[in-house]
């Protein structure tokens, strides 16, 4: 097919990868240029052993690339003979000067926007695809608009809601696809140019336009929303585990109301991945910003609750564990922040992991993905874990297991073998609520689900 359509995006990351892939695979009339600064990650996606793990990708990927799918580290030949850009890389929370702990890190950005303008020779289309604050297209524009050789470029914010490890569903058959952009005749034109691209696959009902700055808003605001359902049911769970009532049994509940509906109400050991907390702390600086101390309050409290809720899981731990970890061996099973992904940014494992090392436990753990990233994560103290990937043999010899991601082959492992192989009295902290605890502790383990009542053999 002849491909006479040109799309670019700059940064090859967990959004930018899988949202090409689609792209090229919906829409085989363009050839779709992904980069990277990275030469390890474009390596990496150019052999059979992607960077990263996402159900349907490889098989995405592999029969796109080189048809007209493409992974590249020459940015600058890329931005000349692109005319339509993602802008997909990171923006993590800022860790120096003001706002460190909570602003957005936009040096990678504006890095981007610079170096767009020194290559393009023609107009160009910059989607803003990373999540950014509010405002973020003006500070591109005003950089882009500082060319002296005349280039037009128009900025549209495209904001991704795609959840790991659903990925391609997600971007395949997605809710929505936001697209904002000055509300010019150029705007609108360009924001055309891209509802067509989605237009291939996406039904023109679900491509929502808006203005530019409710589109990056709205960002921010969905994950806040999804944030809160979790920190809510999560300060719920701790009273639950108080009053003997099943946090499971009231999620059912009050989600069987259609005004708040069942999604997002799983009691946990908290959330993790790269968004929730980066972008909520986000919002929470911008509200500062703007003057609105009661607003960042407000905001700031689902993330506080999301570190409460980590330490009481491992509170439980230790308090069950006769207040006593030292020389004990605990072993986690998962240490990715959710199932189907070998992502472990912001999982609460690693905060459970450095908590047991500090009460002088030792620590095995198992994930089927994610230990190479534990490993990194935790490279400071490597020395004082260890890795097992296969779950029988990593909890064997220990007094305790701690549930931390929901895999299903932790479902569906044989418990009393695992038992029989334990230090006695033997542990489960089930962080995720995915076991049958009633036949965990009729054989024989002393169990601890989030928000139920705990099972323990125990006079
Ligand atoms: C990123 C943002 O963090 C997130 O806020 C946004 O919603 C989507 O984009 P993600 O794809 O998960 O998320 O980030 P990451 O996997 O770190 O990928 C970013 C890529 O950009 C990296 O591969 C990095 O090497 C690349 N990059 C970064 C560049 O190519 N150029 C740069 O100047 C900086
Ligand atoms: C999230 C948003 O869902 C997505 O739209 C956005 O683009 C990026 O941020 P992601 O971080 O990939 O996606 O995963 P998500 O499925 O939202 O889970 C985030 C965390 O919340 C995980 O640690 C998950 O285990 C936890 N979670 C989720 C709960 O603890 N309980 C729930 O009910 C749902």
């Amino acid at each position: 097919m002849n491909q006479e359509k040109r799309i670019l995006c700059i940064g090859a990351g967990y959004v930018g990868g899988p949202t090409m892939a689609v792209i090229a695979t919906r829409c085989p009339q363009y050839r779709v240029t992904v980069v990277d600064v990275d030469e390890t990650k474009i390596t990496a996606w150019n052999s059979d052993r992607l960077p990263i793990y996402e159900p349907g990708l490889d098989d995405l990927v592999r029969s796109a690339r080189g048809r007209n799918l493409f992974f590249s580290t020459d940015i600058r030949r890329a931005v000349k003979e692109n005319d339509i850009i993602f802008v997909s890389v990171n923006t993590p929370t800022k860790n120096f000067g003001a706002g460190a702990g909570m602003a957005s890190d936009l040096q990678y950005l504006e890095q981007v926007a610079r170096m767009i303008l020194e290559h393009a020779e023609s107009p160009k289309i910059v989607i803003e695809k990373s999540t950014l604050p509010v405002k973020t297209a003006q500070a591109l524009e005003r950089i882009l608009g500082c060319n002296g050789h005349g280039v037009r470029f128009d900025v549209l914010s495209n904001p991704e809601f795609l959840a790991e490890g659903t990925a391609i569903r997600d971007l395949e058959n997605p809710d929505r696809i936001l697209i904002g952009s000055r509300e010019t005749d150029r705007g609108i034109k360009a924001r055309e140019a891209l509802a067509e691209i989605y237009a291939n696959w996406v039904p023109r009902t679900r491509i929502v336009t808006s203005n530019i700055w409710s589109s990056e808003l709205s960002k921010l605001v969905a994950n806040f929303f999804l944030a809160q359902r979790i920190s809510t049911i999560n300060a719920v769970s701790a009273v639950c585990e108080k009053t003997e009532a099943d946090v499971v049994e009231v999620a059912k509940i009050v989600g069987m109301d259609s005004r708040i509906g069942s999604k997002f109400l799983n009691a946990s050991i908290g959330f993790g991945g790269s968004c929730f907390k980066k972008d909520i702390l986000n919002l929470v600086y911008l509200c500062q910003h703007f003057g609105l101390p009661e607003v960042a309050d407000y905001v700031e409290s689902v993330v506080k609750m999301n570190e409460y809720q980590k330490e009481r899981f491992f509170l439980t731990m230790l308090t069950a564990m006769f207040n006593t970890l030292a020389g004990k061996r605990v072993c986690l099973f998962g240490f990715a922040f959710k199932a189907d992904t070998a992502d472990t940014r912001e999982s609460p494992a690693i905060f459970v992991v450095r908590k047991l090392l500090e009460e002088k436990a030792e620590v095995i753990i198992s994930d089927p993905k994610a230990l190479e990233n534990a490993r990194k994560d935790l490279s400071d103290v490597n020395g004082r874990i260890q890795y097992v990937e296969d779950p029988y043999e990593a909890a064997a010899g220990c007094h305790a297991i701690a549930l931390l991601t929901e895999w299903d082959l932790y479902r569906e492992l044989d418990y009393r073998k695992i038992f029989s192989t334990m230090s006695k009295p033997a542990f489960i902290f089930d962080g995720r609520n995915v076991l049958d605890h009633k036949s965990c502790f009729d054989i024989g383990f002393n169990v601890f689900p989030v928000g139920k009542p705990s099972l323990t053999h125990f006079a």
